[in-house]
């Protein structure tokens, strides 16, 4: 399975993309902490009912304390930390307006979830991947990033610095084994995606219309990416960003 032996944090992994993405890493062996503002606990245990090792942790992912705490309780409850999936960010809430309508607050916040929490949350990491001779880092971009979509300004622009902090993070942590990679969806029907329909009406037809593979795309669709850059098999891998979007968009 791969994963055997490993524990894994998944940030946002209550619900959509990261509640696919837990499932997967738990699937492949590993023991999985779900770090979320919300339904973390209920999450981990549908996880064991289902038979997995897995923790559930309310953790905002913009806060120092609480992403401290969360590395905290993967040593905790399984005795150390060697994948950490940065999934968790602002996205499927966002009502597409013009960017000159964006309110700076909201900029704001979507800035400190989608970029401070993945620094803060990789920081909170570093010491427990180093205790274990190493680790993997997976972040989440989206192919919004490359695709410069309009009408999300501050979300296409916090997606790019994911990429960017992709980089030099795999530049400054490689040397301590630490891999850092990141993967890039195309619009997926994930739960907070389908609880927008104005999100839904305005994108699900255009992205089907750019795919190659003309169906939709489900969190699912996400997992076995993930679980390759968590995995033995990109072992020499780090510092890339794979795009998932059924051919949208050649990266
Ligand atoms: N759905 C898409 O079309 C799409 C496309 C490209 C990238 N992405 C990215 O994938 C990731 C997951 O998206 P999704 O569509 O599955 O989202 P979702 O809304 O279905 O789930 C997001 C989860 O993150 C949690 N979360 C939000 N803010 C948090 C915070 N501050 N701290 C901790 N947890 C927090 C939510 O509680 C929720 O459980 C996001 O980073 C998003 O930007 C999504």
């Amino acid at each position: 399975m791969g994963l055997e032996g490993k524990v894994a944090v998944v940030t946002g992994g209550a619900r959509g993309i990261g509640a696919a993405v837990a499932r997967g890493l738990a699937e492949r062996g590993a023991r999985v902490v779900i770090a979320d503002l919300d339904g973390a606990e209920e999450a981990a245990r549908t996880l064991r009912d289902a038979g997995f090792e897995a923790a559930g942790l309310r953790v905002d992912v913009s806060s120092e304390a609480d992403t401290a705490a969360m590395a905290a309780a993967a040593e905790d409850a399984f005795g150390g930390l060697d994948i950490l999936v940065n999934n968790a960010g602002i996205y499927s809430s966002l009502t597409p307006k013009p960017f000159a309508e964006i309110d700076p607050a909201e900029w704001r916040r979507v800035m400190e979830v989608n970029t401070l929490g993945i620094f803060l949350c990789c920081r909170a990491a570093l010491a427990p991947m180093t205790r274990r001779g190493g680790g993997r880092i997976v972040t989440i971009s989206s192919g919004v990033a490359f695709k410069g979509n309009p009408f999300m300004a501050h979300y296409v622009a916090s997606k790019g610095a994911v990429v960017s902090l992709t980089r030099a993070l795999a530049t400054e942590l490689g040397p301590r084994g630490i891999l850092v990679n990141s993967v890039a969806p195309g619009f997926t029907l994930s739960d907070g995606v389908l609880g927008n329909p104005t999100l839904v009406a305005g994108v699900k037809e255009p992205s089907l219309r750019n795919r190659v593979l003309a169906r939709d795309m489900l969190p699912e669709d996400l997992v076995g990416a993930v679980c390759f850059f968590a995995g033995p098999d990109s072992a020499f891998i780090t510092g890339q960003t794979l795009v998932v979007d059924g051919g949208a968009y050649y990266h």
